[in-house]
């Protein structure tokens, strides 16, 4: 039987090197050979973007995104998660088997209070909404980058935890995370993230993206002396290279008289090289938004009846069904 693949991406804002390469890209060569289900959590968004223009224009963008990427309809089901609410429905469920403890120690939440956001309890219960995400469809891995570990623990104790109080219901899933693209650096040296206004950006115009490139943090080192490796730059092009072009770059960074400035100038080729032939299918997508609606649509009908069963299930072992 073929494995089961589950990941969503939240529309709040352009999606970024750091979500291509930790889980956007994986998803897609994952399709060859799986059962792939590939979604755009919205209810999610909700909890931080609350705009209607914004909120919407996000979530055609991000979909766009991925179709233009590669993701291929046909192969994997992709939709929006609002369109399926089953999965609310799910959660509530889950609330009942989820300590409040498990929550608070959840640090995406407690880093989110550190920056200032007020948080309401959607933020709070944003763990079960994606636990039941992944429960509902009974998913066997889940590609994500290392900021969503910690998640995928919750996950896994609340599905533990629901099986041992009803019976062997939940599948358990297993998370999938690449130790290369776990972690990208934004142009700071932090984790490239959508809320810390640090990212390249996938789909950004030549001029944006060179000054995006050209803003990467760097040291102070001499020319003269060889160049740390442990840095935005270096890991950020290693994204883009080969084992050999990579061992090529170390060497580069390791003798005296790199200059940072002719990297980031490669570095601006390379990342333009790599998403050109992107870019016109994506204008292409951009065109037709009710041609992707469509596709959505249809996703979203397949996901509800998978998602469906798994619920019947659910609501047979806890007693909901009568
Ligand atoms: P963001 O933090 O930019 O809002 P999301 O939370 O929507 O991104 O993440 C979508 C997916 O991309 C998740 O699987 C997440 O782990 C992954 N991801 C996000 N940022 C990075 C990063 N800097 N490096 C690797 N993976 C990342
Ligand atoms: N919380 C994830 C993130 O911010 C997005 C997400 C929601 C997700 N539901 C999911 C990821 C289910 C994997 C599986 O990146």
């Amino acid at each position: 039987m073929k494995q089961r693949i589950l990941s969503g991406i939240q529309p709040s804002g352009q999606l970024h090197l750091g979500n291509y390469f930790g889980m956007m890209s994986r998803m897609i060569r994952y399709q060859e050979e799986n059962d792939l289900f590939c979604f755009i959590v919205n209810y999610h968004a909700l909890t931080t973007v609350q705009e209607r223009d914004r909120l919407r224009r996000n979530t055609i963008e991000a979909a766009c995104d991925f179709l233009a990427l590669g993701l291929d309809p046909s192969r994997a089901t992709f939709w929006v998660q609002g369109d399926v609410p089953q999965v609310t429905e799910l959660t509530w469920i889950l609330s009942n088997v989820t300590s409040l403890g498990l929550l608070e120690r959840a640090t995406s939440y407690k880093d989110k209070i550190a920056k200032g956001i007020t948080p309401n309890v959607g933020l709070f219960s944003y763990p079960i909404l994606m636990a039941a995400d992944i429960l509902c469809f009974g998913a066997h891995r889940v590609p994500v980058g290392k900021d969503q570990k910690q998640h995928l623990e919750i996950t896994r104790d609340i599905a533990l935890r629901f099986n041992h109080i009803f019976g062997d219901t939940l599948v358990v899933p297993e998370p999938d995370i690449d130790q290369q693209t776990q972690l990208v650096p934004g142009i700071d040296g932090q984790k490239m993230s959508k809320s810390y206004h640090n990212t390249i950006p996938i789909f950004i115009d030549d001029k944006e993206l060179k000054k995006r490139v050209f803003s990467i943090v760097t040291d102070s080192t001499p020319i003269e002396e060889p160049k740390d490796k442990n840095t935005p730059l270096f890991h950020i092009y290693s994204l883009f290279l080969t084992d050999t072009e990579r061992q090529e770059l170390a060497r580069r960074f390791d003798t005296p008289g790199l200059r940072y400035g002719d990297v980031k100038k490669e570095l601006y080729e390379r990342i333009r090289a790599f998403i050109t032939p992107y870019r016109e299918k994506r204008e292409e997508y951009l065109r037709h938004e009710d041609d992707v609606r469509d596709i959505l649509a249809e996703g979203a009908r397949k996901a509800r009846e998978v998602a469906q069963q798994y619920l019947d299930r659910v609501r047979t072992v806890t007693g909901l069904n009568y």
